[in-house]
């Protein structure tokens, strides 16, 4: 089939103080198509689409939309030429309705100018019911999970009567099941002849909904191909420049038997999320929890971290019960968490790469309250080299920082505090390829060290590679203790899938 080229941008470049984002790139996309573009973190993806929909001007270069020259100066003014944007970081009005979000900025008056909400509402309730989401459009956004918040902005973007929707990290907070809805409308999307720009750091999404892909590396094109003649490990040395390895399992063998308990939890309820959930851990394990969003494995990691209070249950810190009030007790117990979700609780926006990695470290590395220096970006350093984080200086603001490269210096935030256990909750979400694997050879390192790691990931083949035992959740109760050759992908599936309970022969307790 032949492509008719609706975006095509030429020689596009940008650059930052210290930073070239973008080096005479060229980027076409046809109608009905879905494209994806692949890169590093930080190899210029999100700043592309930033200078198309108008955040950033672009320092030169032409861009043709439907056959006309545009230059967009907003989001509203790209808006009315018919591209729309899921952004990486969502930017919707969480305290507004789902309807009144799915309007904001074009609401629908009526003939005496004031606000028509019925219209609005039984447009969003269409809208999103011809997305198969059938849910109360008058109640506030923030109520929703991550995933139905997403889906309310890529109704707005089809509302708007785009030709071109561009989806940046749409499914970094999905689970398996809403990827499928949202492939769904995917689909339709591309039925109707509207293209789509996908960013995805999942391989095998990229491979199965997109016809193109466009590789970018260090602001530069690599190239645009057809998905036919690509397979993963080409795709992944073009991304990164190099022979590209898989990744692999890292043990089969269970060796905690004889080890002791580093945690457990016991017997713990919280509200109808956990309902009578055990865990432990042992020293030095990786413990990993899989499980559809809503199967209570962030509640769970919140009641261990002392973020939220369990109704019951016990909590023992090497066999020693203990009630934890807050996550400063938990800090100070020898826990660190790495959040989920990096811009609520996560990061400082405006302060640097290096305040930001040793910001919970100061009491650690200052003596009589005077910070070392020295020590300080001796470990920035450290780290950055070791995550190959991507920053013209350890001086840069980290909201400067792509979206893959911020996540590393959370990473590193809590890496550097040498805790007994770290909590991961989706350590290597919106993390390229290539830098997922030096993140789970550091997981394997810490734990050989005897570090403790509670893995919560919905990338199931993550913890397949990385643990030595795990439990699968469902409604807030463990369905599975699997160990050794059972964690493996289709018996985690099939567990999810299933109402019964599975164990390992031993378990792993
Ligand atoms: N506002 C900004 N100020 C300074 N530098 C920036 C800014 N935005 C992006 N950069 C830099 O431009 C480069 C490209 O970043 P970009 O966000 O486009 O990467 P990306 O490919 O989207 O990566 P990721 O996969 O991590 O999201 C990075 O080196 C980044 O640090
Ligand atoms: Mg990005």
């Amino acid at each position: 089939m032949e492509r008719k080229i609706i975006l095509e941008m030429k020689n596009i470049e940008k650059s930052f103080p210290g930073v070239k984002a973008l080096k005479n790139v060229d980027f076409s996309v046809a109608e009905g198509e879905v494209h994806a573009l692949m890169g590093e973190n930080g190899a210029g993806k999100s700043t592309l689409i930033k200078v198309l929909t108008g955040v950033y001007g672009k320092d030169s270069g032409d861009i043709m939309f439907q056959g006309k020259s545009i230059n967009p100066k907003s989001t509203l003014e790209a808006q009315e030429e018919g591209i729309s944007t899921i952004y990486q970081e969502l930017n919707l009005s969480p305290f507004q309705t789902v309807y009144e979000n799915i309007y904001l900025g074009r609401e629908i008056k009526n003939k005496y100018g004031s606000l028509d909400r019925k219209q609005m509402r039984a447009g969003a309730k269409e809208l999103l019911s011809d997305m198969g989401l059938h849910i109360d459009v008058d109640v506030p956004l923030r109520k929703y999970s991550t995933a139905i918040q997403q889906m309310v902005a890529i109704a707005r973007a089809v509302s708007t009567k785009a030709k071109l929707v561009i989806m940046d990290e749409p499914t970094s907070s999905l689970d398996t099941k809403e990827v499928r809805v949202l492939f769904d409308v995917i689909n339709r999307l591309k039925s109707q002849g509207i293209a789509i720009i996908f960013i995805s750091h999942r391989l095998d999404e990229v491979f199965e909904i997109c016809g193109h892909v466009t590789i970018l590396k260090d602001g530069e094109l690599v190239g645009d191909y057809s998905i036919e003649d690509l397979d993963q490990m080409k795709l992944v040395s073009l991304m990164i420049g190099r022979e590209a390895v898989t990744l692999e399992r890292k043990k089969d063998k269970y060796t905690f038997r004889d080890v002791d308990e580093l945690v457990k939890m016991e017997d713990i309820h919280f509200e109808t999320k956990l309902n009578g959930i055990g865990i432990s851990i042992k020293k030095g394990e990786v413990l990993g929890l899989a499980g559809l969003l809503g199967s209570g494995r962030t509640e769970l990691a919140n009641v261990l971290f002392g973020e939220i209070r369990p109704d019951k249950g016990n909590i023992y810190w090497l066999d020693k019960k203990v009630s934890l009030k807050n996550p400063q007790m938990a800090i100070k117990l020898g826990m660190g968490f790495c959040t989920e979700d990096r811009k609520v609780e996560g990061i400082f926006p405006e302060m640097t790469v290096k305040e930001n990695m040793t910001v919970a470290l100061l009491p650690q590395i200052s003596k009589h309250g005077i910070i070392s220096n020295k020590k300080e970006e001796e470990l920035t350093q450290y780290y950055i080299d070791k995550l190959r984080i991507k920053t013209p200086s350890m001086d840069q603001l980290i909201g400067n920082l792509s979206g893959g490269n911020q996540q590393k210096v959370l990473l590193a935030r809590w890496m550097c505090m040498n805790p007994d256990l770290i909590i991961m909750d989706e350590p290597t979400r919106g993390i390229d390829v290539g830098a997922k694997s030096e993140i789970e050879d550091l997981i394997q390192e810490l734990s050989s060290n005897g570090i403790s790691i509670l893995m919560i990931s919905s990338e199931i083949e993550e913890l397949e590679r990385n643990c030595d035992r795990v439990y699968v959740m469902r409604e807030g109760k463990e369905l599975a203790d699997l160990i050794e050759d059972d964690i493996n992908s289709d018996l985690i599936m099939s567990t999810i899938a299933s109402a019964g309970k599975v164990s390992s022969k031993e378990g792993g307790k």
